[in-house]
């Protein structure tokens, strides 16, 4: 079906994930997968360049900046810039050069702030993302009119894919960018290493939120990419709803942390709920099943390994 198959980003997180699950499922085709030293994709030229070199019949667009919500309000212009750069420019050299699909991804964080959860892909335009993070959601939303304006004037295959708030091996530990998951494995850790009583979390811990393991979206992807052909997006997630707090207890579960926490209430806490509605994922006869507690204790022993062997971003 395809020949030869680009993943920009494939040095990231699920990058790591997916060209495994690539390798089994495309094993006649030709994967390149490419991190930044193939080429900063923000630079004029550079997608093209990598296109013209590396000539796919289909591109998996991971490349992004993306991080918490901390890295998030610091740096709300360079999340703006680099992804929307990234993103305008990838597509479309990837029209220009040919390419028979494209496939990106967008973050659950580009749905309105006001979304009622379970969030349905219906809900995508009904109002402006929450401002901490609104730089990243509002360049990567640009990929759904990229999409479709691109389908509808050149006839041009594009998809875009929703993961929720992905978590699992190979994940930023670094603690002014990492996402929830990684953070609180990270910091249970090393204070139970320490001897601490307690460690200290961002918010409140009441927002509640639907976390999926990187590894059940990884292999929804094959799917996608031989049967999808539509400018609507998709969620891809658990479907799952866990409050904070709650995550923090399954967390000391993996990570065999006794003590406690204090919650810094003067840092943001973000949407409140955020719960995705998987109805299409599942309509499309695809799921994301793997359980909070075995993929916590996957990515909490993958943590402690690879901080060891040095592979981890710390
Ligand atoms: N993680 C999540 O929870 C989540 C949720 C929803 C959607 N997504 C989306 O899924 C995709 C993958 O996310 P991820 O978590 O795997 O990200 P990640 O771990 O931060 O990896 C980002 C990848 O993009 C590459 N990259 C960054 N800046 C680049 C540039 N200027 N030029 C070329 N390549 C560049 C990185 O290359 P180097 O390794 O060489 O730096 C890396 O391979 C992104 O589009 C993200 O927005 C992620």
């Amino acid at each position: 079906m395809f020949n030869r198959i680009l993943i920009t980003g494939s040095t990231g997180f699920l990058g790591h994930h997916l060209m495994p699950v690539l390798r089994a499922a495309f094993s006649g085709a030709e994967l390149v997968g490419v991190g930044r030293r193939a080429g900063d994709l923000r630079e004029p030229g550079a997608a093209a360049r990598l296109l013209r070199e590396t000539r796919p019949d289909c591109v998996i667009h991971l490349a992004a900046k993306s991080g918490g919500i901390l890295a998030n309000q610091a740096q709300p212009a360079d999340y703006f810039y680099d992804n929307l750069a990234m993103n305008t420019q990838m597509f479309h050299e990837a029209w220009r050069a040919g390419v028979r699909k494209l496939v990106a991804f967008m973050g659950g964080c580009s749905y309105p702030a006001t979304a009622r959860s379970p969030i349905g892909e219906d809900q995508m335009w009904s109002g402006h993302p929450q401002i901490e993070s609104a730089g990243y959601s509002m360049a990567k939303k640009m990929l759904l009119t990229q999409s479709w304006a691109y389908r509808a004037q050149h006839g041009f295959n594009s998809i875009v894919l929703i993961p929720g708030n992905v978590y699992g091996e190979w994940d930023n530990f670094n603690l002014n960018e990492a996402h929830v998951v990684p953070a609180l494995i990270r910091k249970t850790i090393e204070a139970r290493e320490r001897g601490d009583s307690s460690i200290v979390a961002i918010g409140t811990g009441r927002p509640v939120r639907d976390f999926v393991y990187a590894g059940d979206v990884a292999a929804t992807l094959p799917w996608f990419i031989r049967n999808y052909d539509s400018s609507e997006p998709v969620n891809i997630s658990a479907g799952g709803r866990i409050a904070v707090r709650d995550l923090f207890a399954a967390v000391c579960r993996a990570t065999g942390f006794a003590g406690g926490i204090a919650w810094d209430s003067s840092r943001p806490d973000g949407q409140m709920e955020r719960v995705y509605d998987v109805a299409r994922l599942h309509a499309l006869g695809l799921s994301c099943a793997t359980p909070l507690e075995e993929g916590l204790r996957r990515t909490a022993r993958w943590f402690e390994e690879a901080r060891q062997a040095g592979t981890v971003r710390l």
